[in-house]
């Protein structure tokens, strides 16, 4: 872990959360445009709506290691990049070790200073096997060297071509490299089999405002024309659609209402029928996504895939909202392989969470019981934080840095909504 205090939360459960909650910009687009940013030689780049946690602030870190000037004005929510000079194509270790994201800073390293050096083995959150195979021979192609050393990788070019590309599955973050990677090779490249989120949308009208000429944004098959030069603009990012659902989930597990401002139900997609399927309520009032259970829960059925399917990043949190469902409820999880080791924790609550290779059987209803837990990854912590909320007694989900790492300031917005939360400082 990067962070320099270790914290943990401890949650007491039981109360029913009431209330207007802002939903944050979605993390999963603004780290990708500050990378992006730095493909602009000329002028600055202000992002609006960045959402304020550690995986932001591990790419600010980033991109200043490499010689941007970067500040974010954290109470304004945004950030401002001046790239003009780069001076370094060094990631460092202490950061890219722990961060996947470090990766997506390859394609301005390239077009800029001519190599990029990843140090150490790009972490993130420990989700099993994740490869970046995808990335590297996608640089290649376009006509990149890339060199993997003991504790390093280094890609060289002199100078990228479009190329024609394929991804053996649609990956997110892949996508958007390669996307960065294409935007300043000279001729046109094709990638097959993209990815469809509705961030990497986001990123690709953020590449396009900068000058970017990339079609087929949301088809799974994006042309790309490489131009010559990038331009700094000014981009407000999405809100966050996991952040939105995950406050969803927390009023489907609480038996309350709440008012999300800045949600789409668009972005729901099929979480939304999913919770609907549950005993869920949605209703949109203007801007504002109104959102209640007052039934019982009922059982659900839930397979992961990439967008418009279901997102492996709400696996872990609808596993504890269906702890309470009324009926046993099915799970199967296509993309990371290390997603269940939150069962055992649930089941130290008093869950009833039985994993079989890629399967999960929640069996419900159970009460949950506070207890001491563990966070794995960034998602199986906020999923061990709504379990709490539901929970009898004292939750404590350490540690506090994963869930920080994605939702900003989650005490403070639980608090507003009535619930009984607070992040510690461990010595
Ligand atoms: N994969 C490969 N080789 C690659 C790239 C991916 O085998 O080169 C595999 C992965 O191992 C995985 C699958 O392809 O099995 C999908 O991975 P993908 O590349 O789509 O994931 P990602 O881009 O690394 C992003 C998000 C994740 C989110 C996934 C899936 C960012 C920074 N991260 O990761 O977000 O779970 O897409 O939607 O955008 C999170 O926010 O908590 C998080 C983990």
């Amino acid at each position: 872990m990067t962070s320099g205090h270790k914290t943990r939360y401890r949650v007491v459960g039981g109360n029913q959360l009431q209330g207007t909650v802002f939903v944050q910009g979605a993390k999963n687009a603004a780290l990708k445009m500050i990378a992006a940013s730095l493909l602009a030689e000329k002028g600055r780049t202000v992002l609006r709506n960045v959402p304020v946690i550690e995986d932001v602030r591990r790419a600010v870190e980033l991109a200043q290691a490499v010689g941007a000037m970067v500040k974010f004005h954290e109470v304004e929510r945004t950030l401002v990049v001046d790239a003009s000079e780069l001076t370094s194509p060094v990631l460092p270790g202490d950061i890219a070790s722990q961060f996947r994201a470090s990766v997506l800073f390859v394609p301005a390293l390239l077009h800029r200073l001519g190599e990029a050096v990843l140090e150490g083995e790009p972490g993130g959150c420990n989700l099993g096997s994740r490869n970046l195979d995808f990335h590297y021979r996608g640089f290649a192609r376009l006509g990149a060297t890339v060199v993997e050393g003991e504790n390093r990788i280094h890609v060289k070019a002199d100078g990228l071509r479009g190329a024609h590309l394929y991804l053996d599955t649609p990956s997110h973050t892949g996508t958007e490299n390669l996307i960065m990677a294409a935007s300043l090779a000279p001729g046109t490249t094709v990638i097959d089999n993209t990815a469809q989120e509705p961030e990497v949308q986001d990123v690709i009208a953020f590449m396009i405002k900068m000058g970017a000429k990339i079609s087929g944004g949301g088809t799974g098959f994006i042309t790309v024309e490489g131009v010559k030069e990038l331009t700094a603009v000014e981009h407000t990012v999405m809100a966050d659609r996991i952040d939105a659902a995950v406050f969803a989930m927390a009023a489907a597990i609480t038996g309350g209402e709440l008012s999300l401002v800045g949600a789409s139900l668009d972005h729901l997609g099929v979480v939304r029928w999913k919770l609907e399927q549950m005993g869920v309520e949605f209703a949109t009032q203007g801007a504002i996504l109104q959102v209640r259970r007052d039934k019982p829960l009922r059982p659900i059925n839930v397979i992961t895939s990439p967008y418009p399917g279901f997102a492996t990043d709400l696996q872990s949190p609808i596993m504890a909202v269906s702890c309470l469902a009324e009926g046993t409820s099915y799970i199967r999880e296509t993309i990371f392989d290390g997603r269940y080791m939150l069962a055992g924790e649930l089941n130290k609550m008093g869950a009833k969470v039985e994993v079989a290779d890629t399967v999960a059987l929640v069996h419900g209803p159970t009460e949950l019981h506070g207890a001491e837990v563990t966070a794995h990854d960034l998602r199986s912590g906020i999923a061990l934080v709504l379990a709490g909320l539901a929970a009898d007694g004292q939750t404590i989900v350490s540690p506090g840095y994963f869930i920080d790492r994605g939702h900003a300031s989650i005490a403070a917005r639980l608090t507003a909504l009535g619930a009984d939360i607070v992040e510690e400082e461990l010595s």
